[in-house]
């Protein structure tokens, strides 16, 4: 079959705009062609010829030749304009802004529908790993149990210099931020709001189930210290920033935390700005992806693969979603935590049904156990200071928890 001819319009010239241009003059197995790019600041130097350029997006918008919109700015609120735009113009969309698509994300399904335009978003989620294509296609079935992984570069990144090269955290991230990984408003990163709104966007195309990203249970990594590395070194582990989602029985854990990860844990070994994606499907089992989480090249060449696939027409069918019976609500399910903390009061924030071990000195206390997950919301909504830090355990939920799960779906699935 022969592929469709693209004529693309791009918004945005940062880092990943100029890593699709990058890649895309490099493939030659694509039918498509840059016609203009839209950018926000006339005075600022730019690799290729000043012809391409204009400040206008209805240069873009009303171009009629214009058939694919390629998104790729900063701001979220922009961005949706420019998408809403496209589509209610009948032109396909190509974006990589996770932000956008997770505060829009069903009123971008509607609108799909209604106009009958794909919108693909590969370069959101993992950059460079096909995860969303993956969970569309080729487990479009409803046997998985699990998604989770390390879904941010910036701070996989910032852990492993903190940790593994001994630097200040500032430095580390400063250094995320040169390299172009890091979020133009970092607390997005290091707060942990940008994997979490990976996460509700692939939980969605893993399990047909949208959960509103302010409903994801979510700590960052901004009160990392000391005492953290030398509980990690003291074990051999090492600290990750898990996203995670797992069904339990009828319903669905899902949470963003720092999490203390041991050899065994295929994260453990996802480095720098790297990302890795755990899926366990009941009958597949645990299958593990590795690859770029950020950067110009990596993001770049995962919205070059969704241009290639409108070529061909490619859509997400978001078919979980109409397959999915009933909602799947999330449970309060009981983790095994770290917990730094200074002030005993601020123990008492979180009731732990069981405590592990607890340690004193002079300058902090630690204590290890199991807690509710509606309990860190709680604390979560009380904001985190510097003087406290949470990370889950390995092997963090209950094992006869899981195999309960399980055996639970399996009947449910033969009943
Ligand atoms: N700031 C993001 C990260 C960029 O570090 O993962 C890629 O989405």
């Amino acid at each position: 079959m022969a592929r469709k001819s693209l004529t693309l319009g791009i918004f945005g010239f940062g880092c990943v705009g100029q890593g699709l241009w990058l890649t895309l003059n490099r493939s030659h197995g694509i039918n498509a062609s840059v016609k203009r790019i839209c950018v926000k600041h006339p005075e600022k130097e730019r690799p290729i010829p000043a012809s391409y350029f204009t400040f206008d997006p209805k240069v873009l918008l009303e171009d009629p030749e214009i058939n694919v919109i390629v998104e790729l700015i900063d701001d979220s609120d922009a961005a949706w304009e420019i998408v809403r735009g496209a589509i209610v113009r009948g032109k396909a969309v190509v974006t990589a802004n996770k932000k956008m698509i997770a505060e829009h994300f069903e009123e971008l399904q509607d609108l799909q529908r209604k106009h009958q335009v794909p919108v693909l978003y590969e370069g959101a989620c993992c950059a460079s790993i096909p995860v969303i294509r993956n969970l569309e296609e080729y487990y479009d079935n409803d046997f998985l149990e699990s998604i989770e992984g390390i879904f941010n570069g910036s701070t996989n990144y910032i852990l492993d210099r903190v940790f593994r090269d001994g630097q200040a955290f500032e430095d580390a991230l400063a250094g995320a931020q040169a390299a172009g990984f890091a979020e133009t408003d970092p607390t997005l990163d290091v707060d942990a709001y940008d994997p979490r709104y990976k996460l509700a966007i692939l939980a969605a195309h893993a399990f047909g189930q949208w959960v509103e990203p302010e409903n994801i249970l979510r700590i960052g990594i901004r009160a990392l210290s000391a005492p953290e590395f030398r509980f990690a070194q003291e074990r051999g582990w090492r600290l990750r920033l898990v996203a995670r989602a797992r069904k339990l029985g009828t319903g669905l854990h899902i949470s963003v935390l720092p999490q203390f990860v041991s050899a065994e844990n295929p994260l453990f070994h996802v480095q720098d700005e790297n990302n890795g994606v755990l899926l366990e499907g009941a009958f597949s089992q645990v299958q593990f992806f590795k690859g770029k989480g950020a950067g110009s090249l990596p993001t770049g060449s995962a919205v070059l693969s969704d241009i290639s696939a409108l070529g061909y027409d490619y859509r997400y069918e978001y078919r979980k979603r109409q397959l999915r019976p009933k909602p799947l609500p999330q449970v309060d399910c009981s983790i095994r935590v770290y917990f730094r903390y200074q002030d005993p009061e601020v123990l008492a924030l979180l009731a732990f049904e069981e405590i592990e071990e607890s340690y004193r000195s002079a300058g902090f206390r630690y204590i290890t156990g199991r807690v509710k997950t509606s309990v860190l919301r709680a604390f979560q909504a009380t904001g985190q200071s510097a003087s406290t830090f949470v990370a889950e355990l390995p092997d963090s939920v209950a094992e006869e928890v899981l195999l309960e799960s399980k055996t639970l779906d399996l009947v449910g699935a033969n009943a």
